[in-house]
């Protein structure tokens, strides 16, 4: 055995990387003659960006440059957009990125060596888990209402005096209700004003209930509030990866800190600030897409199929144990979905083609899933 292959046997990575689950990134479309095949296993937008986005970042060429680390083009774009100070604003490389900044900035291994808590439910991102385990800290997760809902009470009761982050996603992925304004505010104002409450709306501009929680509006009233957003759900910019967190300057400064320098590429933040200019566009889209997804929604209840509130660009299945079997005879009609264990089915908006032949699919699978 040479001394490299010895030393790289002997490598030890944190206890916590072994105890993480593993990120499974939605599957590739099956290929089946004859068929076209279609991926609805990983909420992306399935259209193209925009051609301004596209025009643009092909012209751009100085990537022998280093972006600028603190993404100022875009900050300042979105500043005008949302009407906030372009301060208040942090870039990462996705909502991901982001996310992890809080984190690294909020929660860990405390000076006395035991970790911070972070509150989330569950289930939701799958990011969650992995994202808090790395950064040290101890993730304490609440179950769902039966419908998919966040438990906003059993949340607030389980905060403690090591509760650090609480992370709140609505619409929540992947069973897809919101939570509403006035559920949310109850809820920020009972957690201590010390506790960073994260209000993750990656799919926020495919809400359409009007009793929505706006993750802006509550950042404007609570200094404890960070809103999270992307460009890579309604701008269709996931390749690129550029998300951001809105705070006020007193969590925000700390955020900064913990931020990874030049996260977001020059292309990626020319792509969002083009995105940006030619928002009329992108709504377009997004409202085909949930156009789409009402019309799924309402084909599966049709079927007597029970769905919880759709607010995403995804529908949640509770299939339990049929899941696997469910998204293997998806694989046969070349869509790939996402089954997560023994609890249910994601399926992600798609082309009109691929939401119509899981429609189909759906019309013959004789378990549907039934409001528990
Ligand atoms: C709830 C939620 N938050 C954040 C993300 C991460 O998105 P990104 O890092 O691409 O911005 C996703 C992606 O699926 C998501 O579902």
């Amino acid at each position: 055995m040479t001394s490299s292959e010895t030393m790289a046997g002997g490598v030890r990575p944190r206890p916590v990387v072994d105890r993480l689950p593993r990120y499974a990134a939605g599957k590739p479309p099956v290929v089946v003659d004859g068929l076209a095949s279609y991926k609805l296993s990983s909420n992306e937008n399935p259209l193209p960006p925009i051609p301004a986005v596209a025009e643009a970042i092909a012209a751009q060429t100085d990537f022998n440059r280093y972006p600028d680390p603190l993404s100022t083009k875009l900050r300042t774009a979105l500043a005008g957009f949302l009407d906030v100070p372009a301060e208040d604003i942090v870039t990462g490389a996705g909502s991901l990125g982001a996310l992890n900044q809080i984190l690294a900035a909020f929660a860990g291994q405390n000076d006395d060596g035991k970790a911070d808590e972070v509150i989330y439910a569950w289930r939701s991102f799958e990011a969650y888990p992995i994202c808090v385990g790395l950064a040290g800290a101890e993730s304490v997760r609440i179950p769902l209402t039966p419908d998919g809902r966040h438990n906003l009470e059993a949340m607030a009761a389980a905060v403690t005096m090591r509760t650090k982050v609480i992370l709140l996603c609505t619409p929540n992925n992947p069973t897809g209700p919101i939570l509403t304004a006035e559920e949310t505010e109850r809820f920020i104002k009972t957690v201590p004003s010390d506790v960073v409450v994260v209000i993750d709306e990656a799919y926020q501009e495919f809400v359409r209930a009007e009793d929505a929680v706006d993750g802006i509006r509550m950042y404007r009233k609570y200094p404890n509030v960070v809103a999270l957003r992307t460009f890579s759900k309604a701008h269709g910019l996931a390749g690129l990866r550029v998300g951001y967190s809105i705070s006020q300057p007193e969590l925000t400064q700390h955020l900064r800190v913990a931020a990874t320098p030049f996260a977001v590429s020059q292309i990626a933040e020319q792509a969002a600030v083009v995105s940006l200019q030619n928002f009329d566009q992108v709504v377009e889209r997004v409202q085909s897409l949930v156009d789409e997804r009402d019309r799924v929604t309402a084909g599966l209840r049709g079927l007597g199929w029970f769905v919880p509130e759709a607010q995403g660009n995804f529908v949640w299945l509770n299939l339990g144990e049929d899941s696997a079997e469910f998204a293997q005879l998806a694989g046969e009609r070349a869509l790939s979905v996402r089954a997560f264990g023994n609890e249910g089915v994601r399926v992600s908006i798609g082309e009109v083609e691929a939401n119509t032949r899981f429609l189909d699919l759906c019309a013959v699978y004789t378990k549907p899933p039934r409001g528990s």
